[in-house]
């Protein structure tokens, strides 16, 4: 029934969530930045600079951390959430290295007497991180008897505390300076005495914090705006937005890995109460994984390879932190955990990554299931000592031995490695939309019907869709 007020909805281009299916590292920037030629505004939704989105243009390489890779397309729009928790040097780090770099940033308040339309939009909800989470985090995880989480270090578990224990800081009260001196004030106090009585840290000294904090609140408030009222209002003109997940599904607060997680909403179900977007205007969830899989920090991984032939991957797939540098522990694909990411995600579509580095492999053993105590299941389980005695049944597919780099149609792929994404595909009952052989946006295979489902343009690029 509709009221004579109600007002007929306006049909909206597509909206969608890119979600990492693993531990992080699944190569989202790239997709992310592919997919944003065909967006009007990404938006970030959750983590914060512990996220390190690689995006290779040509002989530059860029490391986004907080800002959405929509920021590296001309005319489109990157949105920071609210639910992303922002360290406010951090940012301005970004937007400078940027700038140098050739990437023209602007906000809603950027005093200019260009033209251009602003482009970075963070959100005045959005919490932040301060000094003294960094002081936190660092003596928590090196205090003996913690159980050691493997932090990137950048404040992120401390600052998400502070939000949820309704003490934190956020963006709108950065720019109030009064409000700002009495935090830190009251917030050092604290932080110092459990920082000192705890672990023997040295204090930090508000004054000094406040001065600093201050000169970067002028920097950051041109970029500040209600962004859930700019998504939305998006959505309502027809335009198209893409939700940028950060970290992964088993680093998600509640369906990760826990305690071995990030402490956000890293799964799909952040991207609405991370923007204020409602869930019901999300069109199609996909979820990016790569064709092996990785893990950096602690915790379980079932199908771990610490040997040399966990090296090799490595050394083939480049796999270093991009944050951190840190080596990332690799292992094969793991189809139980793409099951349960998409069940947990909603994904429709998967997007394959960095499958050139299994090219010279003889076979490629994929698990298919999980045996827990001698039982066979698919359920993951909800405790690390669960994991612990996780034994994964592997199927062993042949190699392909065949170089797919650079490959962009489907046609192309040898015979071998189409048969290994449609073991994918019937194995996880979702659809492969696009593979990335390479670093590059041009090394990038895209179906048609994925193509067609979000709205993207037409390119030489793509394939024809399967029979
Ligand atoms: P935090 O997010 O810094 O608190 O770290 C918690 C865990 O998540 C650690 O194991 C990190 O290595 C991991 N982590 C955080 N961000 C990323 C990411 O972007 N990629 C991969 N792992 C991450």
């Amino acid at each position: 029934m509709r009221t004579s007020e109600a007002k007929e909805p306006m049909k909206s281009a597509s909206t969608a969530v890119v979600v990492g299916a693993q531990w992080g590292d699944e190569g989202k920037g790239k997709i992310v930045d592919v997919l944003s030629e065909s967006f009007s505004v990404v938006a970030r939704y959750a983590g914060g600079h512990n996220a390190g989105h690689t995006v290779i243009l040509g002989a530059k390489k860029f490391i986004l951390q907080l800002i959405p890779c929509g920021i590296l397309r001309r005319g489109c729009r990157a949105v920071i959430g609210n639910g992303v928790v922002l360290d406010p040097m951090a940012l301005l780090r970004e937007i400078g290295t940027l700038r140098e770099a050739g990437v023209s940033i602007k906000g809603p308040g950027t005093a200019s007497g260009d033209s251009t339309q602003p482009n970075l939009f963070v959100s005045n909800r959005a919490h932040l991180i301060l000094p003294y989470h960094r002081m936190i985090e660092l003596a928590a995880e090196n205090a003996p008897g913690r159980v050691k989480i493997g932090t990137t270090s950048r404040g992120i578990g401390p600052a998400y505390e502070d939000k949820m224990g309704r003490r934190g800081l956020r963006v709108a009260d950065l720019l109030d300076p009064a409000l700002l001196r009495k935090h830190i004030a009251n917030a050092c106090a604290e932080k110092n005495m459990i920082a000192h009585s705890l672990f023997n840290t040295e204090p930090l000294d508000p004054d000094a914090m406040y001065e600093e904090y201050a000169r970067a609140a002028e920097q950051v408030a041109p970029f500040v705006c209600d962004t859930a009222v700019l998504l939305n209002r998006a959505i309502a003109g027809g335009e198209s937005v893409l939700f940028e997940g950060a970290q992964g599904t088993m680093l998600d607060i509640d369906h990760g890995t826990y305690p071995f997680v990030t402490s956000s909403s890293a799964t799909s179900g952040g991207a609405a109460t991370g923007t204020g977007v409602a869930p019901t205007a999300i069109d199609s969830v996909i979820g990016v994984t790569k064709a092996y899989c990785t893990r950096v920090g602690e915790g379980p991984f079932p199908t771990e390879l610490p040997g040399a032939l966990g090296d090799e991957l490595r050394k083939r797939g480049n796999e270093f932190g991009a944050v951190t540098g840190r080596p990332r522990r690799c292992g094969w694909l793991d189809l139980p955990l793409l099951r349960y990411a998409r069940m947990i995600n909603g994904i429709s579509w998967l997007v394959v990554t960095k499958l050139d580095v299994l090219d010279e492999l003889a076979e490629i053993p994929v698990c298919v299931g999980y045996t827990i105590g001698g039982k066979k299941t698919d359920e993951i389980p909800a405790h690390a000592s669960g994991y612990e005695r996780i034994e994964p049944i592997y199927k062993k597919l042949p190699g392909w031995r065949k170089p797919t780099s650079g490959v962009t149609r489907l046609e192309k792929l040898p015979p071998r490695t189409l048969a290994y994404l449609q073991f994918v595909e019937k194995e996880t009952g979702a659809r492969v939309g696009m593979v990335s052989t390479g670093p590059d946006r041009e090394q990038t295979l895209i179906l048609d019907e994925f193509a067609a489902q979000l709205g993207m343009a037409t390119t030489t690029r793509r394939v024809k869709a399967r029979a």
